[in-house]
């Protein structure tokens, strides 16, 4: 992953950080050796504080890889009775998930469901406090119009990558870094939002 930012700035940010709690010290080393684009240490711990500063009872993620985020989550809610719905696609990564968040002593506070988030998010019943969107970037608009209804009030739109490598600057861009570009439009237009320039930008909503 290349800064956005200052690389020095942001090592500095890194540095500073204590050691995660330890099943996610070892997902940050299995990402680290298997190439899995996780959100890290500093996003995770954004994310933490997030869901415990609203005391989120219902947090819905699209995208669950191999549930670091969703572990951060966990870990925030689990004393607030908080739960956490998670979809990932594929069905081995789903799985390989579900181990993870059992070690972490999560599995009754986060449940992974395997499927394709467009297709499982219509049938899901209830409201949500945090949405946090990471999955396929080309969705991330479509993701957006699904999930703005399904928020509480003062409820939270979260999504990773929404400065994906600096890309939503350049006028001639990839389908992937188009998406992103709309996707940041369409948030500040519909919502009071804002974007953090964290590892590859975090954009933060309220509704
Ligand atoms: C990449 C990073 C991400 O955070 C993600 O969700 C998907 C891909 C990447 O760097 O390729
Ligand atoms: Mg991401």
């Amino acid at each position: 992953m290349s800064y956005i930012t200052n690389e020095k700035i942001e090592q500095y940010i890194y540095n500073l950080l204590p050691e995660s709690p330890r099943i996610l010290k070892e997902l940050e080393q299995v990402a680290k050796s298997r190439h899995v684009p996780i959100i890290g240490p500093l996003v995770g711990r954004l994310l933490h504080i997030l869901a415990r500063t609203s005391r989120a009872k219902h947090i819905l993620e699209i995208g669950t890889a191999i549930g670091y985020s969703a572990i951060w989550f966990g870990l925030g809610v689990k004393q607030q009775k908080g739960r956490v719905i998670t979809i990932e696609i594929d069905q081995n990564t789903a799985q390989e998930a579900r181990k993870n968040i059992a070690r972490a002593g999560l599995q009754k506070t986060v449940e992974v469901i395997n499927g394709d988030g467009m297709k499982v998010i219509p049938k899901l019943k209830g409201k949500f406090d945090i949405v946090f969107i990471d999955d396929s970037k080309e969705n991330y608009p479509k993701y957006l119009e699904m999930c703005i209804n399904r928020l509480n009030k003062n409820g939270l739109l979260i999504a990773d990558n929404a400065l994906w490598r600096g890309e939503v600057l350049l006028e001639s861009r990839s389908a992937d870094a188009d998406a992103l570009a709309k996707f940041n439009e369409l948030l500040m237009k519909k919502m009071q939002s804002v974007i953090i320039p964290a590892r590859d930008g975090v954009a933060i909503a309220i509704k």
